[in-house]
């Protein structure tokens, strides 16, 4: 058990069997959420789709910090010892600024752009990003950090996070925008893509039939999950066994889309995670 302080927040006492709370604008995040759930079994883990306000690519800093804060403050109240801000988007726009509010450990998602210059034969990558993220100033850094080892092509991707929201990632139309934007990719001769937002690992198949096997797809649901555990066994707050009222780790899943479109999407997350969900409406 560990009694972490801060001076702005009430004092948060966190133990091993409190759940971890996973959010993003929408249904991205999921495709961290089913690694986690794999690699830590044990877990309890609480999903928050602000579907309401996604996509978020195309919102204002100051409207996703607003959202971010938010929604934190829900997990914080649903006893979450830890946060994964499983969005590109709010973590180079918000992390910094949670951090300095909240003891928890707060993980966020970067590009995988390191590995991807490390794996990256001809020296040429690009980035699939939302519009938001392409022209953060944190994002922007990371990028030049490695500007002289590669070449680095940004390729902001706008409409495709709303339509994966809309359950249409099989429609002609999400086809047509991406392919269009991978156009731009094939241009640059970029052999390695890194996918910057959490939505993108939903169609890594589509890019492979697009641009072939060759090219190499970096995503960030493998780093993200060692550094959760890193951060729990640093905290003393690794499950090492469910607690003895549940018996196994729960899942829970909140929207703040209202409840009228709710069912389509439990189905679209269902679909997602390949097992059907229970979805709540969270004011
Ligand atoms: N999954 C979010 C990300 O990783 C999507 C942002 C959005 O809603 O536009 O950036």
């Amino acid at each position: 058990m560990l009694d972490i302080q801060k001076p702005s927040t009430n004092k948060i006492i966190l133990n091993t069997n409190q759940p971890i709370g996973i959010f993003d604008s929408g249904v991205g995040g999921l495709s961290l959420l089913s690694n986690i759930k794999k690699q830590l079994p044990n877990e309890s883990l609480i999903y928050i789709a602000d579907s309401l306000y996604a996509p978020y690519g195309d919102k204002s800093d100051n409207f996703i910090i607003e959202r971010v804060n938010y929604i934190t403050k829900q997990l914080v109240n649903k006893n979450c010892k830890a946060l994964v801000l499983a969005c590109n988007t709010a973590t180079v726009i918000a992390i910094n600024q949670l951090r300095e509010r909240y003891s928890i450990p707060i993980i966020g998602v970067e590009p995988a752009i390191k590995p991807a210059v490390i794996n990256s034969k001809n020296k040429r990558i690009a980035i699939l990003t939302t519009q938001a993220t392409a022209k953060n100033q944190r994002f922007l850094a990371l990028v030049d950090k490695y500007k002289a080892n590669a070449q680095v092509h940004i390729q902001p991707c706008q409409g495709l996070v709303e339509l994966i929201e809309n359950n249409q990632l099989h429609s002609p139309k999400f086809n047509l925008l991406l392919t269009g934007y991978l156009n731009e990719v094939l241009n640059k001769s970029a052999d390695t893509i890194v996918l910057g937002c959490t939505h993108y690992p939903f169609f890594t198949d589509k890019i492979k039939a697009l641009l072939g096997n060759e090219i190499t797809i970096m995503e960030t649901s493998q780093p993200v999950t060692d550094q959760l555990k890193r951060k729990l066994i640093e905290y003393q707050l690794l499950c090492n066994k469910p607690s003895s009222f549940t018996d196994k780790a729960q899942y829970q899943f909140f929207t703040t889309q209202p409840i009228q479109v709710n069912n389509e999407q439990s189905e679209l997350i269902s679909s997602l995670l390949n097992s059907p969900i229970t979805l709540h409406y969270l004011l």
